[in-house]
């Protein structure tokens, strides 16, 4: 169940809509910094604060790759399989990355600390093949660089949330 504090957030935030359904993926950002991902009971705990069908929230949170059906791990590396990625070695780069963590895409390392999700374009095709690492584009990448790309993610918070309680103002 969200908390009071995330519920009034996302009533907050809906105010500032003139159709308070704008607010939908911001609150869910909300939800699910909150629980950790979107599971179907917090997916209709949200449609019912925006008095809309659970089968509309669902479709939203099944067609952004940000927002997570299932638990994800600490840190969350999206690895665009787009094709300006793949001509310049994302399926090579993404199996050696799934190798190293001994998981397949989409799934999470038994220590908890990585997520690793295929996803469309990210926007970034200039740094091509590239991945997203929490909140960090980083690319091009090579194979070798791995290890320190994922050192370097362990140093920080894990992945973010886009908007804030401030945001919605309630700080
Ligand atoms: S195709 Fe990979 S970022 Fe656009």
């Amino acid at each position: 169940m969200l908390s009071d504090k995330t519920r009034h957030s996302i009533l907050e935030m809906q105010k500032r809509y003139p159709d308070k359904r704008s607010a939908l993926i911001p609150a869910l950002h909300l939800a699910q910094a909150e629980v950790g991902y979107l599971p179907l009971e917090t997916q209709q705990e949200v449609a019912t604060l925006f008095d809309i069908d659970a089968n509309e929230v669902h479709a939203v949170v099944t067609f952004y790759d940000m927002f997570y059906e299932e638990p994800v791990g600490k840190h969350v590396i999206h690895v665009c399989k787009n094709v300006s990625c793949m001509l310049r070695g994302a399926d090579g780069l993404l199996n050696a990355l799934c190798r190293k963590l001994n998981i397949t895409a989409g799934h999470t390392s038994a220590d908890g600390e990585f997520t690793v999700i295929a996803s469309e374009c990210l926007a970034a095709c200039d740094r091509a093949p590239m991945m997203l690492v929490d909140d960090t584009v980083i690319g091009p990448v090579q194979e070798d660089d791995l290890d320190a790309i994922l050192a370097e993610a362990k140093k920080g918070p894990g992945h973010p949330c886009p908007v804030d309680h401030a945001e919605a103002g309630h700080a």
